[in-house]
């Protein structure tokens, strides 16, 4: 045992081997010994390290994290920690209804609570699906223990007929394609089953893979974690060191509040941009941010993201899938050739115990097919637009998906670079645009904008993923595979759709998508990142005093407890009053 391992008390010692009380100490250790551990282990002055769990067969996504387990728990042991598994509520992107955004906020409440009221020091946080992993982030940051992101990796990559099939991107492909016709709905099944060949998470740059690259380039995991394909003996090695890790960890009190940083946030905004990431990392980034105490702001992802130009060549916004990217070296070769441009904050603090700097050590990309070289970049300006106008206070464009059909068609017109005139067409929800998107009386054709309101956190609830609208199937027919489109939910990380998402304020508290009809004309000006209905003020006005906000109606306790305390998208999309909690290890619970 080394010096610094001397005399250390450990705060789970307050529960297994307290004098003052030793009634309540006898009923803890009576009970816990009478499962896996022994007196000894559990008074012998050892940490005991938490996993929260967030693997199972309701969320295959994660379920690789079961198998992971007995790597885990041999890193904990090997480096003198007591491993106690437990689960937190759980999240699967693809199975929850509503949406499993409702969800992270409730996940997150299970663990904070969890960490607070039993006897940990340390956790290890295992993440994977999209909300996973914020709500990890966001529960260690609130809590303030000493804590390391593992993530279970993406799948292998998934084929067809000989071409990448990446996850969530073949969806929209391939509906188009059976809105065409081109397919029927059995090849249309098993075009998209053939993207999903094993355990992991989503196999592209979608939200999974964006937010565990996010929990990378904030310093929250070991180094190389985010990119490893699940079934590679990597990711089995890299649960045993994060195992290891958390122990040192609990030694040092390296924790959160001292990762968690300005500087680590505007670094994981860089890289978002360099890897093409997902629009759902700003709302849950923000969310993060705002439990650690971290000032940041929407707009931070315009001003500090916008310029950096796009490194990773992986679906949606490129074409290859995981197994490639973690070839090429995953997040720390694009950190490396960040660095070597110098747009990181180098010196930041890290789960390693190092700075990011020393960590990037040696590291570039391994082929340059996959990730770029910062001066050879895929594109440049690859970060996100933040817009405002007459329709919300903000909203999301992510430029680095908008195809150069795209590009050329809406908002390269002579003379009207980059502004974009547009009808517009009103959705109420995503019912709605099922139920009316081929009605020929909207005669929705290429000089329209689509539009879709009442699905951010309060009106959907939990704010969806439906913004990413496909055009009618005889615009389709036509050749034109996408229409601009706003809204205030949100949309699939997978999704190459060119929208402008994440509205906020959201239409049911009022926002300005409320008062939109379909016909109003728009226009889009990328040059200076609004958007705006063109009514006149008289009108618009008159619009407001006239407005009812539509009636809200609950299925279930959560659902209302949500509605009445979450926030904006633009703002985390947070439960407010938790934010007001910060740091709570610093308060025992009564006994
Ligand atoms: Fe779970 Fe994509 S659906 S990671
Ligand atoms: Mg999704």
């Amino acid at each position: 045992m080394s010096d610094t391992r001397a005399n250390k008390r450990f705060r789970s010692q307050e529960w297994f081997d307290n004098p003052n009380n030793p009634g309540m100490t006898a009923l803890y250790v009576e009970r816990y010994q009478n499962q896996a551990f022994t007196r000894d282990e559990l008074q012998g002055e050892r940490p005991v390290i938490g996993i929260a769990q967030t693997g199972s067969d309701l969320t295959p996504c994660n379920k690789i994290h079961v198998f992971l387990m007995d790597r885990v728990k041999a890193g904990i042991r090997d480096a003198g920690g007591i491993p106690m598994e437990f689960p937190v509520h759980p999240i699967q992107e693809t199975g929850k209804r509503p949406t499993a955004a409702l969800d992270r906020n409730l996940q997150y409440l299970s663990l904070v609570e969890v960490l607070h009221g039993y006897p940990i020091d340390g956790v290890v946080l295992t993440t994977g699906c999209d909300k996973t992993t914020p709500a990890m982030l966001m529960g260690a940051a609130t809590v303030d223990l000493p804590a390391i992101a593992l993530n279970g990796g993406p799948m292998l990559d998934g084929w067809w007929n000989g071409k990448l099939a990446g996850s969530g991107t073949i969806v929209w492909e391939s509906r188009r394609l059976l809105a065409e016709g081109k397919i029927d709905y059995e090849e249309f099944m098993s075009r998209v089953c053939a993207s999903a060949p094993s355990l992991g998470h989503c196999n592209t740059m979608g939200t999974a893979s964006t937010m565990n690259a996010m929990a990378e380039a904030l310093g929250m995991s070991l180094t190389t974690c985010s990119a490893i394909p699940a079934p590679f003996r990597e990711r089995m090695n890299m649960a045993y060191q994060t195992g290891r890790r958390i122990v040192d960890m609990v030694y040092d009190d390296l924790k959160p509040s001292d990762i968690l940083t300005r500087e680590a946030f505007e670094n994981a905004i860089v890289v978002n941009s360099a890897i093409g990431g997902s629009t759902n990392a700003p709302p849950h980034l923000q969310a993060v941010a705002r439990h650690a105490g971290v000032e940041l702001d929407v707009t931070d992802w315009q001003k500090i993201g916008f310029d950096v130009p796009l490194l990773v060549n992986m679906q949606p916004a490129g074409e290859y899938l995981g197994e490639s990217f973690y070839r090429a070296g995953g997040v720390p070769a694009v950190m490396g050739e960040l660095k070597k441009a110098g747009r990181l904050h180098e010196d930041v603090m890290t789960v390693t115990g190092k700075s990011m700097s020393e960590n990037l050590s040696g590291w570039e990309s391994r082929d340059t097919r996959v990730i770029k070289t910062y001066d050879d970049p895929m594109r440049k300006n690859a970060g996100f637009l933040v817009l405002s106008g007459n329709l919300f206070d903000s909203a999301l464009m992510k430029t680095s998906v908008i195809s150069p059909d795209f590009q050329k068609r809406f908002l390269s017109e002579p003379g009207s670079e980059g502004i974009y005139e547009a009808r517009a067409i009103v959705f109420e929800g995503p019912e709605d645009y099922h139920d009316r998107l081929n009605d020929p009386s909207l005669e929705i054709d290429e000089n329209c904008i689509l539009f879709i309101r009442n699905v951010g956190c309060v009106g959907y609830p939990g704010s969806a993923e439906v913004v990413n609208m496909q055009p009618p199937d005889a615009v389709i027919k036509r050749g034109v595979q996408h229409l601009p489109t706003v809204g205030d939910g949100r949309q699939s990380g997978t999704s190459e759709s060119p929208s402008i998402l994440n509205a906020s304020p959201e239409a049911v508290v009022g926002g300005g998508l409320a008062y939109l009809k379909t016909g109003d004309r728009v226009r889009l000006n990328l040059n200076d990142s609004t958007l705006n209905a063109l009514v006149d003020d008289a009108d618009w006005q008159a619009r407001i005093d006239a407005w009812q906000a539509p009636e809200i109606v609950s299925q279930t306790p959560w659902q209302e407890i949500y509605r009445t305390h979450v926030g904006q998208l633009s703002d985390g999309g947070c439960l407010e009053l938790a934010t007001t909690y910060q740091r709570v290890v610093r308060n025992l619970p009564r006994d």
